[in-house]
């Protein structure tokens, strides 16, 4: 069954979000979000995205930008994922609306419609997103380093909302490819496929019970209850490099949990991205750490997302040869066991 019939069948009261003017204008004005006199020009796909199907909309007064989430994952629809994710973007950015440290870094939010699981926010405009920085000599500058602490600061700072959701399934299916799947050895993911050689300097971390015990443990803490409002996904992908400077989206993994997650998710993306040390450094001396910061878990949360970024289903588009990828492997391994980031 094609996918559209999958979702009508599931959802037959929403609206299935496709590259169409007539029936996306339609659409908008359902829900009130056009004017009566606004039209809809064109539609075309902003950039590259992973989970859900997301357009620009150019009208003849403005161009913004919607996002569906389908019960599947875009990129892969044989994996299943929770459609109340563009919910929690939602939330993330109305959260953080009235806040000018945020206004500056997110889009704002236009739109919710939770019968369909659309999203409408405030297009930044034609940016790239940054994951040009895992291709060859390419830097972030200090002005970027010192935007993205300064936003995971603030966002690490804040009174997390107790309404906020908990985003349970979001965390979960997270949970199974960071924690768990990457590390099984029977998962059917052929990482030859991904680059000869892989699967076989792979295999001792899928071996190894120790560590694995180690990673089982750091993950259920990723499952429990934390005390900062975290962006969730705060990797390259997830920035905008715009003409009015890097600016932050796609916070659908967002929940209160852990600072030291967002943190060794963006050091272990650093890292991929073979960034030189000193601009890790500028970022762990620029981010401003709770009082309760554990060091020890955000070198955990590093190595496991390096780990599961080489070995697991959600690859990067890294320009790594084997010999470059075995290194950071056991980088990443030494970080876990001895619980230190080792510049
Ligand atoms: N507010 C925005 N302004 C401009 N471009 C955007 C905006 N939101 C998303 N995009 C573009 O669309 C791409 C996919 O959006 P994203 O939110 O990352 O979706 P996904 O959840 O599928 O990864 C982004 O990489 C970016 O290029
Ligand atoms: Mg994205």
């Amino acid at each position: 069954m094609e996918l559209k019939e999958q979702f009508q069948k599931k959802y037959p009261n929403s609206f299935f979000l496709e590259n169409h003017v007539a029936l996306v204008e339609q659409y908008l004005r359902q829900q009130s979000w056009i004017q009566p006199k606004e039209i809809v020009q064109s539609l075309e796909k902003p950039g590259e995205g992973n989970m859900n199907f997301v357009l620009r909309v150019k009208t003849n007064q403005r161009s913004f930008i919607v996002k569906q989430a389908r019960p599947w994952v875009e990129k892969f629809p044989q994996i299943s994922a929770p459609v109340e994710r563009t919910g929690v973007e939602a939330h993330f950015f109305r959260t953080l609306a009235a806040n000018p440290i945020f206004s500056t870094y997110n889009p704002k939010c236009l739109g919710y419609d939770e019968n369909s699981f659309v999203l409408a926010i405030e297009d930044l405009g034609k940016g790239t997103d940054y994951s040009f920085l895992y291709q060859e000599n390419n830097q972030l500058t200090k002005e970027e380093i010192r935007s993205i602490a300064q936003y995971l600061s603030a966002l690490h700072q804040l009174k997390p909302a107790t309404d906020f959701p908990q985003n349970k399934a979001m965390r979960l299916l997270n949970h199974e490819h960071i924690f768990n799947f990457p590390f099984s050895e029977d998962n059917g993911f052929d990482l030859d496929e991904v680059q000869k050689g892989l699967q076989e300097i792979a295999l001792p971390y899928k071996n190894d019970k120790e560590l694995k015990a180690i990673i089982q443990k750091t993950g259920e803490l990723y499952l429990s209850e934390g005390k900062y409002l975290l962006h969730g996904d705060f990797y390259p992908g997830s920035w905008l490099k715009t003409a009015t400077g890097l600016k932050v989206i796609d916070p659908e993994f967002g929940f209160v949990g852990p600072a030291e997650f967002d943190a060794g998710v963006l050091v272990a993306h650093l890292l991929m991205a073979q960034q030189p040390i000193e601009v890790v450094q500028l970022f762990l001396s620029a981010y401003q750490q709770s009082d309760d910061f554990n060091s020890s878990l955000l070198a955990r949360f590093t190595g496991i997302e390096i780990l599961r970024r080489l070995i697991g289903i959600a690859q990067l588009p890294l320009n790594l040869n084997l010999a470059q990828k075995k290194m950071l492997l056991e980088t990443a391994v030494k970080y876990i066991l001895s619980e230190q980031i080792e510049l």
